[in-house]
């Protein structure tokens, strides 16, 4: 959406062209962001350390970014400060609405220091979130002539309500604001891009790994075929196994590529970490009663319920024990281990077998995130990326600890106090 310019021509706006000059004090605000830009490579949490950053140099009650969202064509609260910033973040706004929706579409930027007498204000958000704007500054982020959002910095805390300087300082301000969104947007289509490129390299691998299972389903489709006119239950009932367990690698195979080559949202909520682990259990016990191997769980009952994404977690468990036993096939006396404990602020997950262990070139290449695989067409080696995301996602850690012939712990990290946005 190309934008021109204009000026907006009311009595609380002025353009940025006013005939304020810049003072010594005025450059060092815009300098510190620069570097405060740079100080970190987590982008997330940066853009929340330049809002802080803003609200405190221009003295505000709240500053917020609104982004716009093509897809679902509004203008949505991407970061806030201030009392009411975690009831804001759930705010979708119109893009044609409020003082947001005009600097979007106008593309200027609007300075009012009497809300009541202003028409393009709407109260809908201070309805919503119980906040009282007095008085606003909404600047538009620019990235070359495309408006991708808007800054706004609500109720100065001076009797002087907001000045030129105000603006021309914001308007500074939000010029690096939007620099460093695009910085993140272009991170996030960057890693999602490597993700789909790497399923790509690997499509014959994939490929040959499906066959397999598919080959596997056709012998087994075969023998029912002959069984069923026959009544020979017996052979349907042995059969069924194969095809039970064939489907089921189809199936982690289909929803590990889902969760790797997508930006999926996880569902966080308050869940019962003992609960996810007793179904794992469960789950795997017929198969390891099958296969001769011990499976136990030993989980802390002072663990209480915490934030985490139970689908999520439950597949990186299920990765997990199912490498174990693929590395347990050829060990005599097989284990598998999950163990739960917290401490202060985490939930320690740990799931330890004695099977096979891995080389330390084999724990470098799985550091290393690329999809490796040690079973040849039995493997795919999404497994552990998967995991890893996942883990990631709920600014967790999985540690890697193997010894060859010996066995492997991994353990998995969760915070407990991790508290997505949109959680009151
Ligand atoms: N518990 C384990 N014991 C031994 N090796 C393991 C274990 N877990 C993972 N690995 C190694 O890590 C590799 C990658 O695992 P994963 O990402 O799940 O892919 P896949 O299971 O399809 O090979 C495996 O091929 C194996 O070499
Ligand atoms: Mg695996």
């Amino acid at each position: 959406m190309n934008k021109k310019k204009v000026s907006a021509n009311t009595n609380d706006c002025n353009s940025s062209d006013s005939n304020y000059t810049m003072e010594h004090a005025d450059l060092m605000i815009i300098v510190k962001l620069c570097k405060l830009m740079n100080a970190s490579f987590n982008y997330d949490l940066l853009l929340q350390d330049i809002m802080n950053y803003c609200t405190d140099v221009m003295n505000v009650e709240g500053a917020s970014v609104l982004l716009y969202d093509e897809q679902s064509n509004k203008l949505i609260f991407h970061l806030a400060t201030g009392d009411k910033s975690e009831k804001i973040k759930k705010i979708f706004l119109d893009c044609d609405e409020g003082i947001a929706g005009w600097v979007f579409n106008n593309n200027a930027t609007i300075l009012s220091n009497n809300l009541d007498t202003d028409n393009r204000f709407c109260s809908r958000v201070d309805n919503a979130t119980g906040f009282k704007t007095k008085s606003i500054l909404a600047v538009p982020l620019l990235i070359g002539n495309k408006v991708i959002g808007i800054f706004e910095l609500v109720n100065k805390k001076s009797n002087t309500g907001f000045t030129d300087r105000d603006q021309y300082l914001s308007e500074g301000l939000a010029a690096q604001i939007a620099l460093a969104v695009e910085r993140l947007r272009l991170i996030h289509e960057n890693i999602a891009k490597s993700r789909l490129a790497t399923i790509g390299e690997t499509v014959a691998g994939l490929a040959h790994y499906i066959k397999n299972i598919l080959t596997g389903l056709e012998g087994g489709k075969t023998i029912i075929d002959k069984a069923l006119p026959k009544n020979n239950y017996d052979i349907v009932n042995s059969i069924w196994p194969i095809i039970h367990n064939g489907l089921n690698r189809i199936s982690t195979l289909t929803l590990n590529m889902l969760e790797f080559s997508k930006d999926r949202k996880p569902d966080y909520t308050l869940q019962s970490i003992e609960s996810v682990i007793t179904e794992v259990i469960q789950l795997y016990k017929n198969k390891a009663e099958f296969e001769h191997i011990t499976l136990k769980s030993i989980v802390d009952e002072t663990i209480t319920p915490f934030y985490f994404d139970k689908t999520g977690v439950f597949r990186c468990l299920l990765n997990l024990i199912s490498n174990s036993f693929d590395a347990l096939s050829k060990v005599e006396s097989p284990k598998i281990f999950i163990c739960a404990e917290q401490t202060e602020k985490d939930v320690i997950i740990e799931l330890t077998d004695n099977g096979c262990g891995m080389s330390e070139e084999s724990i470098k290449k799985i550091m290393m995130s690329t999809l490796f695989s040690s079973k040849g067409s039995r493997g795919t080696g999404l497994g552990l990326p998967v995991t890893r995301k996942i883990i990631q996602e709920h600014n967790g850690k999985l540690y890697i600890k193997s010894e060859l012939n010996k066995g492997t712990t991994f353990t998995m990290i969760l915070p407990k106090n991790f508290k997505p946005d949109y959680i009151e």
